[in-house]
């Protein structure tokens, strides 16, 4: 009798040595966490129940039990978090005025995919956060996105958290996929976690916008209309459908963001309205005339073989993909409408060294981060990722 689960008055009572609750509950439970948010999945779940002191076997549901759960683990400390941090691609790019400030204002369709990276978080014991990564060259230092998003977290709350963060990278850098700006956006929302969900994620996307022009748009839902120098927000419902898919072709060249828009010349820009691209979009999904980036010019000139790639992937294609573009400031090529890069990505040595990878559109549930879906991080070629870090 000493071992068993009473249940008494709607009561749970655990003995204090719990085999149930350890062997079979996660440590804990946060939002959005993509290794230990696991429900419970017995059919039906015995527990013993005391009644007119007669032990009698009941069987509890599911439901009840993961409520249980649910309880327990509210009240559980969090110590580790694994979360995705997937990247993004711009379908339309426009840049409408140079600003004072020496940004650029813009109006774009970005939009969540799903290739991403793997952040681990645990807290420290010291008070300094400690980064490793699987990749050499990206900075481990305070110049990471991931360690300036911490320390702004603790400046906003006066969160005294530290970490100790394993980046497990798969989006290539300099590829205008946002990559470092979603792992921003991660460690925000990680340490928002740790610290008892005490910002909103309004706070947090305003707050992002401090450190990185492309952070806060990770806090809308996945596909959003962004304007201002890329912080201003507007959630969209997914303007297109989330199987299309697409494959990412990246060559081993970055192209800097920075290089990008110093070259960058107005009159060089289309002037079709962007609110009517998205309009289309919605209306007509995405075709080539629809997928227009005022920073492909600039980038061709930093990086001229990009448009020749391009062009290539276009003209083999032969109706292949639906469109072909550049993503952000570059230097991703874009090709929506089939998961395969053409054949000459494949034979030719040029193009030995590039980075491949198969995507979807994906978005996330409102109060939870993205998951990482199970056919995430497909690379095409041998080399899982080819593309430079840095
Ligand atoms: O904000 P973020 O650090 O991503 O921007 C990198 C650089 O890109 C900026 O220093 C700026 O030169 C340029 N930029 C711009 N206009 C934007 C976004 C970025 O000129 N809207």
């Amino acid at each position: 009798m000493a071992s068993c689960h009473f249940i008494c008055n709607q009561n749970l009572f655990y003995p204090s040595n719990n085999t149930f609750r350890k062997s079979h509950l996660p440590y804990f439970r946060p939002h959005g966490s993509s290794s230990t948010h696991s429900k419970l999945h017995f059919k039906r779940t015995p527990v013993v129940k005391a009644a007119n002191k007669k032990i009698e076997i009941v069987y509890d549901t599911d439901e009840r039990i993961n409520k249980l759960a649910d309880e327990v683990d509210k009240e559980a400390p969090l110590s580790r978090l694994t979360l995705f941090s997937p990247c993004k691609v711009n379908v339309f790019l426009r840049i409408t005025r140079k600003r004072e400030d020496g940004y650029h204002d813009l109006a774009s369709l970005f939009h969540v995919i799903s290739l991403g990276d793997v952040i681990k978080f645990s807290l420290s014991p010291s008070n300094k956060d400690r980064l490793s990564t699987n990749v050499p060259g990206v900075p481990l230092d305070e110049r990471n996105l991931i360690i300036k998003a911490l320390n702004l977290y603790r400046k906003k709350t006066g969160s005294k958290s530290y970490f100790w963060i394993h980046l497990d990278k798969k989006v290539p850098t300099g590829a205008g996929l946002g990559g470092g700006s979603s792992n921003a956006a991660t460690a925000l929302w990680a340490a928002n976690q740790f610290n008892g969900c005490s910002a909103t994620e309004k706070e947090l996307q305003e707050w992002s916008s401090e450190i990185g022009s492309d952070i806060p748009f990770f806090f809308s839902h996945g596909a959003a209309y962004c304007t201002g120098r890329g912080e201003v927000v507007e959630d969209l419902s997914p303007p297109v459908s989330l199987d299309i898919p697409m494959v990412l072709i990246k060559p081993q060249e970055a192209c800097s963001t920075a290089e990008v828009y110093k070259r960058f010349r107005l009159d060089q820009t289309s002037k079709v309205d962007p609110l009517t691209l998205l309009e289309k979009i919605s209306t007509n999904g995405i075709s080539q005339d629809v997928c227009i980036n005022d920073l492909e010019p600039p980038a061709f000139e930093v990086l001229p073989s990009l448009k020749q790639l391009k062009q290539r992937v276009i003209t083999a294609g032969r109706g292949q993909y639906d469109a072909v573009f550049m993503s952000g400031s570059g230097s991703t090529i874009v090709g929506i409408g089939s998961p395969d890069p053409p054949q000459f990505v494949y034979d030719e040595d040029d193009y030995r060294d590039v980075f491949l990878s198969e995507a979807n559109f994906i978005t996330r549930e409102p109060n939870e981060w993205y998951k990482q879906p199970a056919s995430a991080n497909v690379s095409c070629q041998p080399s899982e990722v080819s593309g430079t870090f840095q």
